[in-house]
């Protein structure tokens, strides 16, 4: 790890009703990208974003738009949220049957390919799809919702995917559970993005910019 790491707050924890006015407030504060969180009630239990809502964020989002598709199935529905504006989509190993045709239209449609795998899901799979991705999404805690606290486990799942992908240009982003008391021991292990919902919002507007420094803070002490 040369670069200090990503820090990329999930709108997820934000005022639904001012999700615009959210991500200006988040770059301001010093967010590197927006994770922004699509379900469907289906893959997970719970429902959020469509294409039309990122669509209307993207102008509020002077950086990069991430978004995490926990949707099944994903490949119908890749060209509308590319046409929305992703920089990156991330779609679940999980999700479907040919997640290999999954990264390739999403790099066809012009976005970085994201690989996530949920915490009951070994690393093995991305041994096979390393040609295919951007970054891999370790989700550290259960999909579906915001608040929960990181599996311990996974911290050596981060290691071993790391040393996996050792020397290529692939990135790390951690998604669950990340706050300034778990980052360290992550990026320590190889992440290097980290999706902080909670962390960040917690305290409110005013906050946001403590809470990023927070974060940014604990993580960077590894790298001194
Ligand atoms: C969970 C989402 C996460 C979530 C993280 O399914 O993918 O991005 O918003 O929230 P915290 O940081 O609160 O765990
Ligand atoms: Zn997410």
């Amino acid at each position: 790890m040369t670069q200090p790491p990503t820090i990329a707050p999930s709108i997820l924890a934000g005022d639904f009703s001012a999700l615009g006015a959210e991500c200006r407030a988040l770059g301001e504060a010093g967010a590197d990208w927006i994770h922004v969180d699509v379900m469907d009630g289906h893959f997970v239990p719970n429902i959020t974003f469509g294409p039309q809502m990122c669509a209307a964020l993207r102008p509020h989002i002077a950086g990069t738009m991430d978004v995490h598709l926990m949707i099944a199935p994903v490949d119908p529905f890749i060209p509308a949220f590319a046409k929305a504006g992703a920089d990156v989509l991330t779609a679940h190993l999980e999700a479907g049957p040919h997640i290999h045709r999954t990264l390739q239209s999403i790099r066809a449609a012009g976005c970085k390919a994201g690989l996530a795998i949920n915490p009951g899901t070994g690393i093995d799979a991305v041994a096979h799809l390393l040609d295919d991705i951007d970054l891999v999404c370790v989700m550290t805690v259960n999909p579906g919702f915001g608040g929960q606290s990181l599996i311990p486990a996974m911290v050596e799942k981060v290691r071993a995917l790391r040393s996996l992908i050792q020397g290529r240009p692939i990135r790390i982003e951690i998604d669950g559970g990340v706050s300034a008391t778990t980052a360290r021991s992550l990026v320590t292990a190889g992440a290097d993005i980290l999706v902080a919902g909670s962390a960040v919002f917690q305290g409110g507007t005013g906050a946001y910019g403590r809470n990023i420094a927070a974060l940014r803070e604990a993580a960077s002490g590894v790298m001194a």
